[in-house]
Order: C-alpha cells, then structure tokens, then sequence
C-alpha cells in the first residue's frame, strides 16, 4: 500500500503519468472515489505517460473509450451509468488485444473485475487537496508500486 497527497489537478496528473511509466500490456488499473475526487484527472496522466495526445475525457456516456497508439494502447472505462442494474459480463467484451485498462466506478459491475488488478483509490481532502491510496493485489503490481 502506497499515499500520496496530491494538492492541485496538476500534482494528480503528475502521479498518473509517473505509475503510467511503470505499467505494461495487459495490467488493469482500478479508479475507486466519490465524485470529482480525480479519477479521470489521474487518467489523463496515465495517457500522458502513453504519448497520447488526444485530449481523455469522461466516458461517462459511452462507458468505453479506446485510445490508440502506435504500440500501445488504453482502454478508458467509466461504469457510473451502470450502476445498481443487473450486469454480467466480462472484461474481454469490452477489451481486445493488449492494452492498458483504466476502469472508474469499477465496483460498479463485480463481474468486470479481474484477479490481479491495482487498486486506487481517491478521497477529497478539501477543495483542492486528494488524498490517492494504491494498494496491489498481485506480485507485479506491489514492484510497481516499489517505484512510484
Ligand atoms: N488535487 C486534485 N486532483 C484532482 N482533481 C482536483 C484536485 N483538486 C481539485 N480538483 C478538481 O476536481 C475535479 C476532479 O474531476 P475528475 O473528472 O477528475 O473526477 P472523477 O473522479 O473522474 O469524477 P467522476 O466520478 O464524475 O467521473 C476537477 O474539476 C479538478 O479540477
Ligand atoms: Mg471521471
């Protein structure tokens, strides 16, 4: 497990981009917070770290957006809208091929979740403050969090 306090959108940004640097094809990261606690700001970092320019915003309404490098891609789910009905289906309906997956609201749809995923999740301090907690469940995960 690993606390970071984040005092600005841009410190947030800052630490998606640095974990982003870190993970691989393949890996899941899960975004757990009320809100507008910083989810899809800490994506953007992420996606920073990827080369990816397009500008990542809210799926919200789509619930998945794809982002597509050259060699790398990302998978940006957001499960808010499917929250209390009765969902059952897998990662690999939405996903194909390897790829980063970054999912808010993840809790939303258990059937979703694989075994081995990074768990994060934010907490509003105040207006302007985050507190981010990582916590690995799988070895690749706990050497990644070594490095951030
Ligand atoms: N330290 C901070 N880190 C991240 N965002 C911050 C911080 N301080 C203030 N903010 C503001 O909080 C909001 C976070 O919005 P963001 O879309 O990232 O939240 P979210 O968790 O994805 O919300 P949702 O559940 O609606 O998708 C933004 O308006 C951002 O400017
Ligand atoms: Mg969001």
């Amino acid at each position: 497990m690993k606390e970071k306090i984040t005092k600005n959108s841009e410190e947030t940004i800052y630490l998606g981009r640095k974990l982003g640097y870190l993970l691989k094809d393949g890996d899941v990261v899960l975004l757990d917070g009320t809100l507008a606690s910083g989810k899809t700001t800490f994506t953007k970092g992420i996606g920073l770290s990827l080369g990816i320019e397009r500008t990542i915003s809210s799926p919200t309404f789509t619930i998945l957006k794809h982002y597509e490098m050259d060699d790398v891609s990302l998978y940006h789910l957001d499960l808010y809208r499917l929250d209390g009905e009765n969902h059952d289906f897998d990662l690999e309906d939405y996903i194909s091929g390897d790829g980063i997956t970054v999912i808010e609201w993840p809790f939303n749809v258990r059937s979703i979740l694989p075994k081995k995923y990074l768990l994060v999740q934010f907490e509003i301090i105040n207006d302007n403050e985050r507190k981010i907690k990582f916590i690995p469940y799988g070895e690749h995960y706990e050497r990644v969090l070594f490095y951030l």
